[in-house]
């Protein structure tokens, strides 16, 4: 069922069942943190290879000392500048956070989601809500209810429908390496206001498919079904009629297939704009029964640096 009762949310989520619910970046397959129970049905619901850790949503930073052993200052002055936000911590955690959210690994992702829905409902529950995005493993993430409810609305009790996602892509995931300031994962906050809000440069790992130390940074990711290319448009049209190709661009429109083939992301040229946009239009691309999808990378800045991540894995079969 698809619906906006939080009181059905939270008694779903107390008896220990999974509940689709809207975060500010992509909608998460929420269940309590703390029950192996639910944890399980997460990842059974999502096809979730196990050795891919959950991030934890609460309330409230003042609440993370539960959870987490302690917050470096440094990501402690993140945290108190980006949360609430598309924003994720990696810390050491308590062991009351079972081994299975965290993959075995002493670091727990903690992330505190800025929804007001979201907010409400994490501030009627006394246990933190371990949440991967609500889509199939491997396929593009939730940006709105009606996505969830067409790949697992019959796998589970509620989808809490909270509106399309402002942010649109998932959280920056942020921990230390050798005490540096790291980015794991590209994201909703873009690096650039990290680096001015700490005036410093930080370092960033790459994306790649034998990483187990981060493991959502698997290459082959938020992937369409329908064939996906980074090419020239050009090129992959000697390979396919017109007909079958359709094109995803950041603000103009190619004169090579007709518009009706085509989405930009922003004709503004806006970056969040085309941020929200994205996962949306792959899906939409993804549903028209299309041989092949081509997308044109953005400029490397700003959140076309977390846009062309996801491009990219799109790419990567
Ligand atoms: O915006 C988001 O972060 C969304 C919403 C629902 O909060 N969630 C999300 O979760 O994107 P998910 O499961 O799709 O991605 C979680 C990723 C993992 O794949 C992994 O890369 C990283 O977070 N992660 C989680 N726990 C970790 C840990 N203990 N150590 C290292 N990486 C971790
Ligand atoms: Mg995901």
């Amino acid at each position: 069922m698809i619906g906006t009762n939080l009181s059905q949310a939270v008694k779903l989520l107390k008896q220990g069942q999974v509940v689709a619910i809207p975060t500010e970046t992509v909608y998460g397959l929420a269940g309590n943190a703390l029950d192996i129970k639910a944890i399980s049905e997460i990842f059974h619901v999502k096809q979730r290879p196990s050795f891919d850790p959950l991030i934890i949503h609460i309330a409230n930073l003042s609440d993370a000392h539960k959870w987490v052993k302690e917050i470096p200052q440094s990501l402690l002055s993140l945290a108190e500048q980006f949360m609430p936000g598309p924003l994720t911590l990696l810390l050491k955690r308590k062991l009351i956070i079972p081994d299975l959210v965290t993959a075995g690994s002493a670091h727990v992702a903690l992330r505190i989601p800025a929804h007001p829905l979201t907010q409400r409902l994490l501030q009627q529950l006394n246990f933190p809500l371990a949440a991967p995005s609500a889509n199939p493993f491997g396929y593009i993430s939730p940006t709105q209810a009606a996505h969830v409810q067409q790949q697992l609305g019959e796998k589970i009790p509620y989808i809490l429908d909270g509106g399309p996602c402002p942010v649109g892509l998932e959280s920056t995931i942020v921990g230390l390496e050798n005490e540096q300031v790291t980015v794991f994962r590209k994201g909703g906050l873009a690096i650039e206001a990290i680096e001015k809000f700490l005036g410093q440069k930080i370092q960033v790992k790459p994306f790649s498919s034998s990483n187990p130390e981060a493991p959502g940074m698997l290459k082959s990711h938020y992937a369409p079904h329908t064939p996906f290319f980074l090419d020239q448009l050009s090129v992959v049209l000697q390979q396919f009629k017109k007909e079958d190709v359709g094109y995803l661009s950041f603000k103009d429109y190619s004169t090579l297939l007709p518009e009706a083939q085509q989405i930009r992301l922003s004709p503004q040229g806006d970056y969040k704009e085309a941020a929200q946009n994205l996962f949306a239009a792959m899906r939409l691309l993804d549903n028209r029964g299309l041989k092949g999808i081509v997308a044109e990378l953005l400029p490397e800045k700003d959140l076309g640096l977390a846009i062309n991540d996801r491009l990219r894995r799109a790419a990567a079969r």
